[in-house]
């Protein structure tokens, strides 16, 4: 039951938890009518003290497909922040016009904190470089619906797949939270392509050895591309870098060009959380194995799922 629960980190829900969201995506995918109206008369707060497009609309989407309604800021100059009105603060008094919180935030941990402040669901949609449980969930529909077969669960489907990630592994949240995650599936197997300098952080390395799987750290993505049979593209994080010169002077390490496919499986499916940048060329979007707009679709109807279930609408 996820009714009345918070979203932090993806683990914060179990593996049949999150197979029953994603049952339910399809549900929603499948059947338009299905859940029309289910949240009518509830409220989603949206606060985001960081820019996005996907994450907060696709939440807006998402509740008003169900009925609902939101509000909320998508910057926080036109909130009480820019007054110096702390987190808590804030959202101890959103949750008092609201029913669910969606909540972005630069500082790793505020959505830990504003679900203890809050007595309602708070869902974290990133908070710094650390977590995004959403977008994760996200990715892991994608993958279990472009690379599932039939009615198979993605534990099933996981299964001896080679999964990269390329291009800002230590700033990266949605990396962080997707490799943990998938880590929890167990027989699979990672490769992390990055500049020495943007390597994936230590207590995610550490958490794959404890948990035995099998993983390798790259410096290019040639050499993986034939094994792959999901490549996970990310943006390089400019707003966490320390200095503008660090950031030129990586951000174009990887660029993903037609010709850099030509050694990839015919079944590979490329994924990138976006915004993209300049990681991937746009002549790959045309290839059928790009997967990364399918994935924004896909972002929506996980949200539905989301929604719903936190707020405690019957799916029977
Ligand atoms: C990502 C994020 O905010 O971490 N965007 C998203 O939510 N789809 C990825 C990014 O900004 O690079």
């Amino acid at each position: 039951m996820l009714e009345g629960r918070s979203l932090v980190e993806p683990g914060n829900f179990s593996l049949e938890e999150m197979e029953g969201l994603f049952n339910l995506a399809q549900r929603i995918e499948e059947d338009k009518g299905f859940l029309r109206q289910s949240c009518r008369g509830k409220v989603l707060a949206t606060l985001f003290f960081e820019p996005s497009t996907r994450t907060r609309l696709s939440f807006e989407a998402a509740m008003l497909r169900l009925g609902g309604s939101c509000l909320g800021f998508a910057e926080p100059g036109s909130s009480s922040a820019a007054k110096g009105e702390s987190l808590a603060d804030t959202v101890r008094t959103v949750a008092c016009y609201a029913d669910l919180i969606v909540m972005r935030n630069p500082k790793e941990g505020a959505a830990l904190l504003a679900s203890r402040c809050a007595d309602i669901p708070v869902i974290n949609a990133g908070d710094g470089g650390h977590h995004h449980p959403t977008q994760t969930l996200t990715d892991l529909l994608t993958i279990k619906r472009l690379r599932g077969k039939g009615e198979e669960k993605l534990r099933d489907t996981l299964q001896g797949l080679t999964v990269g990630f390329c291009g800002d592994l230590k700033f990266g949240r949605t990396v962080h939270s997707l490799a943990k995650a998938l880590a929890r599936y167990g027989n699979l197997t990672m490769i992390f392509i990055s500049p020495g300098e943007l390597r994936l952080p230590e207590y995610i390395t550490r958490l794959l050895e404890q948990q035995g799987i099998a993983y390798r750290e790259i410096g290019s993505f040639e050499e993986a591309m034939p094994v792959l049979d999901v490549l996970y593209m990310t943006r390089v994080q400019r707003e966490r870098f320390f200095n503008e010169e660090d950031y030129i002077r990586l951000k174009d390490t990887y660029v993903l060009s037609p010709d850099k496919l030509e050694k990839a499986k015919d079944d590979l499916i490329i994924l990138h959380p976006l915004p993209r940048v300049n990681e991937i060329a746009v002549e790959v979007d045309a290839d059928p194995r790009a997967a990364y707009f399918r994935q924004a679709k896909y972002g929506m109807y996980i949200r539905m799922a989301l929604i719903s279930s936190v707020l405690g609408v019957n799916h029977a």
